[in-house]
């Protein structure tokens, strides 16, 4: 099985972002990547910001870009995203459905060998993320059989050494942190928000952020690491498991980089069928 995950799309109406960054075509070129991938995935899962500012008109392009996507996708939204306009760009996507619009987006899926557990870990109007009581206890109901499951949402539940971005605390990061521990079959926690490909342990479980499709945060681990991009190369990651050979069940992850908007990567070239010099 593998899964696809990007993140952090900030498509806008005009196509650019922070009059820099062609988030638009960025994500263009990554539906063409994710087309293109042999094997191809079986889903493909976006852990929010789709929208850079959460207007009808960015959900519109997104939704008309993310619709050529070969394989099935799964949104799930960012601090920039709109729960309602969000719901309303997607028709198609039954999961999103909640009586209440502005209800937050929360699903579990189980078409697949692993269960697709999808949070919402924005707080309206927040730069920062966190779960409620009421997303923990109905998460901890998600999680009750002992079924393969993989966890994603758009916040990590936990800082990573670039001093801005560690400014707001993930609320009840340990209440989380609690339930991920009393859950082993969990084999990841798949988050985006930080716009770098990044790796923790967090509950016992291997935590993975993909990086953006458009724009990289800069690679800066200092307390006092402003709030600046770089034109670094789009990213994805592919979750993979092979859950018909692999006991006991684990998932690897891979990052890559996608091609386009400036990027292009020369190969590929034999390596292992070569004999080198002495
Ligand atoms: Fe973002």
């Amino acid at each position: 099985m593998l899964i696809a995950q990007i993140s952090d799309c900030h498509v806008t109406a005009s196509g650019t972002a922070y009059a820099q960054a062609l988030t638009t075509e960025a994500l263009e070129n990554a539906v063409r990547h994710l087309n293109l991938m042999a094997p191809e995935p079986d889903i493909v899962l976006v852990t929010g910001d789709i929208a850079d500012a959460g207007r009808k008109e960015e959900y519109e392009k997104a939704a008309s870009i993310l619709n050529r996507l070969k394989a099935p996708y799964l949104l799930t939204p960012g601090n920039h995203d709109h729960r309602a306009r969000l719901r309303a760009a997607f028709p198609d996507h039954g999961y999103l459905y909640a009586e209440h619009q502005n209800a937050p987006i929360r699903y579990s899926i189980d078409a697949m060998p692993v269960r697709l557990v999808g949070l919402d870990s924005t707080r309206p109007g927040e730069h920062g993320g966190g779960l409620d009581r009421d997303d923990l206890h109905w998460l901890e109901n998600s999680l009750q059989d002992d079924r393969p499951a993989l966890v994603f949402m758009h916040h990590p539940p936990f800082g990573v050494g670039i001093g801005n971005m560690d400014a707001e605390p993930f609320a009840n990061a340990h209440e989380f942190e609690t339930i991920l521990n009393g859950a082993p079959h969990v084999l990841r926690l798949c988050c985006g928000h930080m716009h770098r490909a990044v790796q923790r342990g967090f509950g016992g479980r291997n935590a993975c952020i993909a990086p953006s499709t458009g724009l990289q945060l800069e690679l800066n681990l200092t307390s006092g690491a402003p709030s600046r991009f770089m034109l670094e190369p789009g990213g994805l990651a592919l979750h993979y498991l092979d859950e018909r050979n692999w006991e006991p069940l684990e998932m690897v992850t891979h990052f890559g980089l996608i091609p386009g908007c400036g990027h292009s990567f020369a190969g590929p070239y034999p390596f292992f069928d070569v004999v080198s010099p002495v």
